[in-house]
């Protein structure tokens, strides 16, 4: 489905990253990991190259845009060109809004959302014939969580992020969607919630389990891939069935 693509998957190092990455390159794409967190990025990477596929470890702080720069120069010099770019990284830490600091939501806004302003410019502009670029909301972007309205607001901001750029990326080809985990399994979701947290949420969720990252990507695959050529603007939300009620 994706022979011969170059992608770029940030926050890569694990969780719903390190999915999507491992997806990707199952489906022929060379695959540059990306995370903030360098050995991760490489472990990764040592994955998939393990499998036969082709990978690039980067580290990037996706709230930097040096960092950001940095990284597309350093893909197109190994790879050439640029296909997908997908907006993974994220951090979600619960502090009541009463408590919460300047500092707490400063770095939120920066990892969730500026950082899709900063990669997705530095992408499109390299993305000469054509591009997909696929960002990871959330569900919060739909319904309100306690103690992450930090969160919440940014991940409502990709979704009108996601159907503005779209437009205006239209003429260069350029399809711009986002996709909307509910409650995933990760590394970062197993620090935020304890065992009986998890049963609550499963309990919620009509398909009556938690989601795995392989869910995740095989949804940006599709949206990666170009089957989904005429599809653009769209928030595709994979949740089990969690915000249908
Ligand atoms: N897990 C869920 O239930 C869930 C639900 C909805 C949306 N999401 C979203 O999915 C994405 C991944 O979440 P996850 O649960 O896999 O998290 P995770 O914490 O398990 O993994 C996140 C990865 O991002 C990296 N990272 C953090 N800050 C970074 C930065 N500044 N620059 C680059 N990399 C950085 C981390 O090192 C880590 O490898 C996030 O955008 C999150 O908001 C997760």
């Amino acid at each position: 489905m994706l022979k011969d693509k170059i992608a770029v998957v940030t926050g890569a190092g694990k969780g719903i990253g390190r999915g999507i990455a491992l997806v990707l390159a199952r489906e022929g794409a060379a695959v540059v990991v990306s995370d903030i967190i360098e050995d991760d990025a490489i472990k990764v990477a040592g994955e998939i190259e393990e499998s036969g596929g082709k990978a690039l470890a980067i580290p990037c702080d996706v709230s930097k845009k040096d960092s950001v720069d940095s990284l597309i120069n350093q893909s197109l010099e190994k790879f050439g060109s640029l296909d997908i770019l997908v907006n993974n990284a994220g951090v979600y830490p619960f502090v009541s809004f009463a408590d919460m600091t300047e500092e707490d939501w400063d770095k939120v806004l920066d990892i969730n959302l500026k950082s899709i302003f900063l990669c997705s410019q530095a992408a499109a502009r390299v993305m000469k014939s054509g591009g997909k670029i696929v960002s990871i909301s959330s569900i919060a972007s739909f319904v309100g969580f306690s103690g992450l309205t930090h969160y919440c607001a940014s991940k409502g901001g990709i979704n009108g992020l996601t159907r503005a750029l779209a437009l205006e990326l239209a003429t260069s080809k350029i399809n711009v969607n986002a996709v909307a985990p509910g409650a995933i399994s990760t590394p970062g979701s197993s620090v935020v919630s304890n065992e009986e947290a998890v049963k609550q949420t499963v309990a919620a969720i009509p398909w009556g389990r938690q989601g795995e990252p392989e869910d995740i990507a095989e949804a940006v695959a599709f949206l990666a891939s170009s089957r989904a050529d005429y599809i653009t603007g769209q928030v595709l939300v994979v949740d089990g069935g969690y915000i249908l009620r």
